[in-house]
């Protein structure tokens, strides 16, 4: 089937390695990568298929409508995955205004050039990718369902709130074929900087301080990127109309058993003097901190088939850090 592709965000972290694994798996679509290029994102990990014939990239900020339209006039597209956003909780704390724009002001956009430019009751399909940090934080014991009330803490998860409700809104009211996953933490390579794994070995290899926030008590379940867009995949082509599916790794880490984790793994793949982990430094806890996410994806397990990156955590990790190790200039 000849489709094109709508895929917002693609320079991004997640984007970039969605892009490359759909186009590596189907060779009859067309993809259209719309992107910002804010700080967060490097079109670079799109070169292998930039002169494919099948790949346009258009810098375009979703919040302008009327260059989201030109997009939507020329390439008509029938899909669209969209993951553009501002991501970063600790920038959404000190300047939420950004967020409030990419993430649902752009949403909308996009929600409305979908529901006036796709037929009523067309199979074409709206896939949001989302957070689990749209749920607030877990009890003890407990697990975010996707029935599991919203409550979002930070300006960046309560962006990413009001906008999955816009699109569920859109489905409801407009019947516009939409889907939307709410994800776990990721990891893997093409993560921008200032995100916590980067840290940890470019603050390692340069010889700093790796700061970790309060008591390093926060706990994250972790999920290797690829997994996660083996999940996009899954759910855009084979998920329900109008549902939810969480996704996550089954994989829960406190922060500083990660860093110890991390740092013990470099001290193999890239011995220093002294072990990394010396240069640990507990720093003054970000505010409204969630103290733990937990993701219950048996639905996309059950429904869909989807297997998370438990089994492969080590592997994945060190394929990770070799990839940061390179980026960050380590030679040995
Ligand atoms: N990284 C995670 O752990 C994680 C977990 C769950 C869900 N998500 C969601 O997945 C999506 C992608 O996350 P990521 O980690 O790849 O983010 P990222 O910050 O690495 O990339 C986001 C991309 O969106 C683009 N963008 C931002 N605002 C834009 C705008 N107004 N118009 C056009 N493009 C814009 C940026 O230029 C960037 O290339 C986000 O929606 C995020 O909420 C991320």
């Amino acid at each position: 089937m000849n489709r094109t592709l709508l895929i917002t965000g693609g320079a991004g972290f997640i984007g970039s390695h969605l892009i490359l694994r759909l186009f590596e798996r189907y060779p009859d679509y067309r993809f259209v990568n719309i992107d910002k290029l804010t700080y967060a994102s490097d079109e670079s990990y799109l070169d292998p298929i930039r002169s494919s014939g099948r790949y346009t990239f258009a810098k375009v900020d979703l919040v302008n409508k009327a260059d989201v339209t030109a997009v939507f006039e020329e390439h008509k597209p029938d899909g669209i995955i969209h993951l553009a956003a501002e991501t970063h909780v600790d920038n959404s704390i000190s300047g939420p205004e950004v967020f409030i724009y990419s993430n649902v002001v752009g949403t909308m956009n996009l929600l409305e050039l979908a529901r006036r430019t796709w037929a009523a009751g067309s199979a074409n399909r709206f896939h949001h990718v989302s957070t689990d940090e749209v749920y607030g934080s877990a009890a003890p014991g407990s697990s975010f369902r996707e029935d599991t009330p919203y409550s979002p803490n930070s300006p960046y998860s309560a962006s990413k709130a009001a906008s999955d409700h816009l699109v569920r809104a859109y489905h409801t009211t407009y019947g516009l074929n939409v889907v939307v996953t709410n994800c776990s933490n990721n990891f893997g390579p093409h993560q921008h900087d200032e995100k916590l794994i980067p840290t940890i070995v470019r603050n390692a290899l340069q010889g700093k301080d790796i700061p970790i926030y309060g008591k390093g008590e926060n706990v994250r379940d972790w999920l290797f990127v690829k997994d996660h867009c083996a999940a996009l995949d899954l759910v855009f082509h084979k998920g329900t109309a109008g549902e939810t599916y969480n996704v996550g790794g089954e994989n829960e880490w406190q922060n500083l058993a990660l860093a110890k984790k991390i740092l013990g793994l470099l001290d193999e793949i890239h011995p220093s003097s002294a072990s990394y982990l010396n240069q640990i430094r507990f720093v003054q806890d970000r505010p409204g901190h969630d103290l733990r996410y937990s993701v219950n994806c048996a639905k996309i397990q059950r429904e869909l088939g989807w297997e998370g990156s438990a089994a492969h955590f080590d592997q994945a990790l060190r394929e990770t850090l070799s990839w940061y190790v390179r980026k960050y200039g380590g030679s040995r």
